[in-house]
């Protein structure tokens, strides 16, 4: 029986789920703490990446060669950067690209060099099952503070906090000169779904979103994270997994 993987780059993205972890294992591998054992009666792995881009490809590495996990399922927060996407509301991705991605003029900007391509899709079949995750729960998770409100997109990667306006506008204008819209910005997914593409591994990402990556994202980031990030994702994934 292949593990479904559960990837997060934060401890508090992850607590949630390791509170209903059963039969759990600790193991260690590749500098990352990885727990395995069964959530909803399903085979899983529990992972940590830290944050960024290389953090995240080489766990997820490791979750596919040394765990031999079949599906990989990314969890954790995100600015917000589409119209409408506001602090508490969750996008889900359908797409993913790398912002800080430029080898032009070798490459079109954002094309991840040799690899033909700048997007890299989320499994359609998980992406479905994750939509429909979310929109079981969502009633469970909206307050008057937080609507909860699904968007589904395509969700851009970077090793940036964005933190002002300037730089939300900056990142959009660019993206949008390819034709790239993105709903909310993070660090690790697009790397991530990379590493799942290459692999031949089905990969999708729920991003709960914490702030609006403008000039008051830093304060909202951790309050969110602490507050906030693990009932959605301990939500969401169980329900994932029932649906699965
Ligand atoms: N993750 C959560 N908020 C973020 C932001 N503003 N920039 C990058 N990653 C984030």
């Amino acid at each position: 029986e292949t593990p479904i993987a559960i990837l997060s780059a934060l401890a508090e993205e992850q607590e949630g789920l390791l509170e209903h972890l059963q039969d759990a294992r600790r193991v260690d591998h590749g500098g990352r703490v990885f727990w395995t054992g069964r959530l909803q009666g399903l085979p899983v792995v529990l992972a940590l990446s830290r944050i960024g881009k290389v953090a995240a490809a080489t766990t997820a590495t490791g979750l596919i060669t040394h765990f031999g996990a079949s599906r990989v399922l990314f969890t954790g927060v995100a600015g917000g950067v589409g119209p409408g996407v506001q602090v508490g509301d969750v996008v889900v991705g359908s797409h993913y690209v790398q912002h800080d991605m430029d080898a032009s003029p070798l490459f079109p900007r954002y094309e991840i060099p040799l690899c033909g391509q700048a997007l890299f899709a989320a499994d359609p079949p998980l992406l479905a099952t994750a939509c429909e995750a979310f929109n079981r729960v969502q009633p469970a998770l909206r307050t008057a503070r937080y609507p909860a409100k699904l968007h589904t997109g395509l969700i851009a990667s970077g090793d940036r906090f964005v933190s002002s306006t300037a730089e939300v506008s900056a990142l959009l204008g660019a993206l949008a000169s390819s034709d790239y819209c993105p709903l909310a910005v993070e660090m690790e997914g697009a790397a991530a779904a990379q590493v799942c593409a290459d692999y031949g591994v089905p990969f999708v990402a729920m991003r709960t979103i914490s702030d609006r990556a403008d000039d008051t994202a830093h304060v909202d980031f951790p309050q969110f994270v602490r507050e906030t990030a693990s009932l959605y994702a301990r939500a969401f994934v169980l329900e994932m997994l029932d649906l699965l």
